[in-house]
């Protein structure tokens, strides 16, 4: 029986422990589990942020095995090597996709029926491992994707436009990644066209902010590795969002990495476009009427995808 109440992080490095630290302040959970293959880190991980909980919600953050999570709604995949200064996310495929493959037959011992939102990068293609290895249907199985891509390019378009960035509505699709695509035909700001809205904040021809902000948002994480070695707190409430998503079944649009069958004329990868989630995880991909432009730009960054699931095969 599935524990709604219950999720797990797996692999508490930066990004595992500042997604479980991002998940007792929002107080969705009330257990949490922390898994690493260094025992004294998850133990560690577990006290230092249960020391915060007399000021958030009451929670069990508990240090665990792999039998604690076969009933936990939620399990979220960190483990995995990270980028080094210069390293590209696909740099890590070979590696990662052989400790993704430990996880899950760990995760199918136990027979765990929660749902899988995998982190670790490169993570379109370790969402695809995780699906076919764990042999869960599609919609258990999500890729944080171009969550945290997205937030990033709010952020910088309410910086340009000196605007709330929760009134901003845009999305990056494709890979989390080198090729991914900003769907400026669907950006706005309060339903007001992107165009329009920036006219009215005084700039009469927007497309050169506008080519900045998606270089700017795709090369954040070699921005921010190279002055700090890692990224951590963007993407702890980028998960935080989907789980909070499939918790309180609230059925949010976000652009996490899914399966796809036949959707854009895309099959047997997964990449990120806005779909609706729920508890019981993807429940449905949109097809968004995108422009020529983007429609080439989603097809290319499946072909960059495809080409490295042929490499992993091999
Ligand atoms: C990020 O985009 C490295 O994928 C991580 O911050």
């Amino acid at each position: 029986m599935i524990n709604i109440q219950k999720a797990a992080v797996i692999g508490c490095g930066f990004v595992g422990s500042t997604i479980a630290y991002t998940l007792m302040q929002k107080g969705i959970f009330s257990e949490l589990v922390l898994i690493d293959a260094v025992q004294a880190k998850e133990e560690g991980e577990a006290m230092d942020i249960s020391h915060g909980l007399p000021f958030a919600h009451a929670m069990d953050i508990i240090p665990g095995s792999y039998e604690d999570i076969a009933d936990a709604a939620v399990v979220i995949i960190t483990a995995g090597a990270n980028q080094k200064p210069g390293e590209t996310r696909l740099d890590l495929v070979q590696k990662n996709s052989k400790i993704m493959k430990s996880i899950i037959s760990e995760i199918r011992r136990v027979n765990c029926e929660g749902i899988l939102m995998i982190v670790s990068n490169p993570v379109d293609i370790l969402t695809q491992v995780a699906l076919e290895e764990s042999g869960f249907p599609k919609e258990r199985v999500i890729g944080s994707g171009t969550v945290l891509d997205t937030a990033r390019l709010k952020y910088l378009i309410s910086e340009k436009l000196d605007v709330d960035s929760r009134n901003v509505h845009a999305f990056i699709a494709g890979e989390h990644g080198d090729s991914e695509l900003a769907v400026w035909s669907c950006a706005n700001v309060y339903g007001i066209g992107i165009k329009e809205f920036a006219r009215m904040r005084g700039f009469s021809d927007f497309s050169d902010e506008m080519d900045e902000i998606y270089h700017a948002v795709r090369d954040s994480a070699y921005e921010i590795i190279e002055r700090k070695g890692a990224t951590y707190y963007g993407i702890g409430m980028a998960a935080a969002r989907i789980a909070e998503a499939i918790v309180r079944d609230s059925h949010a649009v976000v652009p996490v990495s899914v399966s796809l069958s036949g959707e854009y004329g895309l099959d047997g990868l997964c990449l990120s476009i806005p779909t609706i989630i729920g508890n019981k995880g993807a429940e449905q991909v949109l097809e968004i009427n995108l422009s020529d432009g983007e429609m080439e730009k989603l097809k290319k960054s499946a072909e960059e995808l495809k080409t490295v699931l042929a490499q992993i095969g091999e």
